[in-house]
């Protein structure tokens, strides 16, 4: 049995006595900590922890790896619940094309953003995919991240989705963090199906998903509901087949324009809708009463500098948001939570205790991971990252751009 024992910790964040599926707008204010503590790991999980005051006699010294964090503080890993990380090939023409004036709307609508990605997707190799997602995924583990949600989208056609959610499985079986799959075979009209929009919903319900279930590809299904993608109404018939095929739907809503997909989320029961650049008293309304979790993204906000989602808002009505990255090729190319926590205090105004909450135990929520994932808590996967020296947890956003962790641990093993 592996024992690991890290001791003199400065501070403990986001402690947890009893277990909690998420914490609600109010709540979001707290942020449970410890000081002057020790945490006890055995194998991949967090058995104990507590004061150092307190600190239990260790009789069994054989085998126990120690840490002594002196200045240093102990975090739960963050929990990205929304990224494309199988991607093929970057974008930086498009990135240009927006500098020198154009909307994210105007490239797209000339073949260019999500179709260029397909058909650069269409000519990779699983192989090739498999290498460059796993690079993307140590990258972001070694900034934190223990747990993450990994769309399709980038194939629109039933080979390349296959493939993709494929890959995602690979992934995996490869890398240590926990992954959760999202089916986003609704993610743009492919260009062969540009005449025939209703074509394309066809493949997905009767050429993907059955193979989907059959294969155990995805335990999510998403659609880009949004204005020139896909409407509320082929939103409600893509999750209502997936529903059928045991796909439970965490959906992009409310990016560009508002059109009722906040709606046909909580219709649907949906474990979370993201996006919320832009958002109406009644989508607030709609979400107070459901238990859907609204998801934020303000790094696409500051990529494609558009709205920031409402998050004071949606905290002043209770609701439990989460952060995620989005990392993805087109709005997003980083992966980077921690810039997100500040971007998300500086653009949002959340408290640090409320932008931590939000990235770590609601993200845990958005992929229904909070019972393992998310906080410091007995019982919970030990998935953590220790800091280098630092004041306080409010470091972390405060220092913008720079990357304070010096250790990273996955399933109770130092990576
Ligand atoms: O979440 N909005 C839809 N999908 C991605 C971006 C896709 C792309 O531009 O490649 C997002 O921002
Ligand atoms: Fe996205």
């Amino acid at each position: 049995m592996k024992k690991l024992l890290i001791k003199n910790i400065k501070e403990l964040v986001q402690v947890e006595y009893s277990p909690k599926s998420r914490v609600l707008g109010h709540d979001m204010k707290n942020l449970p900590t410890l000081k002057n503590a020790w945490l006890a790991v055995e194998d991949d999980t967090i058995i104990d922890f507590g004061s150092m005051d307190e600190m239990p006699g260790i009789t069994d010294w054989n085998d126990l790896e120690v840490i002594d964090a002196e200045g240093k503080l102990v975090f739960p890993s963050w929990c990205d619940s929304h990224t494309h990380i199988v991607f093929a090939g970057t974008r930086e023409t498009e990135f240009v094309d927006r500098i020198n004036g154009l909307s994210y709307e105007e490239i797209a609508s000339r073949g260019g953003g999500i179709l260029n990605s397909a058909e650069k997707l269409a000519n990779t190799s699983e192989d090739d995919l498999v290498d460059s997602a796993m690079n993307r995924l140590n990258e972001i583990m070694h900034l934190g991240t223990g747990a993450v949600e990994i769309k399709s989208g980038y194939g629109l056609s039933v080979e390349a989705e296959l493939k993709i959610l494929r890959v995602i499985k690979r992934l995996k079986q490869l890398s240590p963090l926990t992954i959760k799959a999202n089916f986003l075979g609704a993610h743009a009209i492919p260009k062969l199906f540009k005449e025939n929009r209703a074509g394309y919903i066809d493949q997905i319900i009767n050429d993907m998903l059955p193979v989907i279930e059959k294969e155990g590809l995805a335990e999510y299904i998403d659609t880009f509901c949004e204005t020139n993608y896909f409407t509320p109404e082929e939103t409600d018939r893509i999750l209502t087949a997936g529903f059928k095929h045991g796909l439970k739907p965490k959906i992009h809503v409310n990016q560009f324009t508002a059109i009722g997909g906040i709606q046909i989320g909580v219709k649907h029961n949906a474990i979370s809708v993201d996006h919320l650049e832009v958002v109406r008293e009644e989508d607030i309304e709609i979400l107070k009463n459901s238990t859907t979790i609204p998801t934020l993204l303000p790094s696409c906000s500051f990529f494609l500098s558009i709205p920031f989602g409402p998050a004071k808002d949606l905290m002043a009505a209770n609701l439990p948001v989460a952060l995620a990255s989005d990392y993805n090729p087109g709005s997003t190319p980083s992966g980077n939570m921690n810039f997100v926590v500040s971007l998300a205090c500086v653009k949002m105004k959340m408290t640090p205790e409320q932008a931590i909450n939000a990235a770590t135990i609601n993200g845990a929520a958005a992929m229904e991971l909070s019972s393992t994932h998310g906080s410091i808590a007995i019982g919970k996967k030990a998935n953590l990252f220790i800091t280098k020296p630092i004041s306080g947890y409010s470091y972390i956003p405060y220092s913008f751009g720079a990357n304070h962790i010096e250790t990273i641990i996955i399933n109770g093993s130092i990576q």
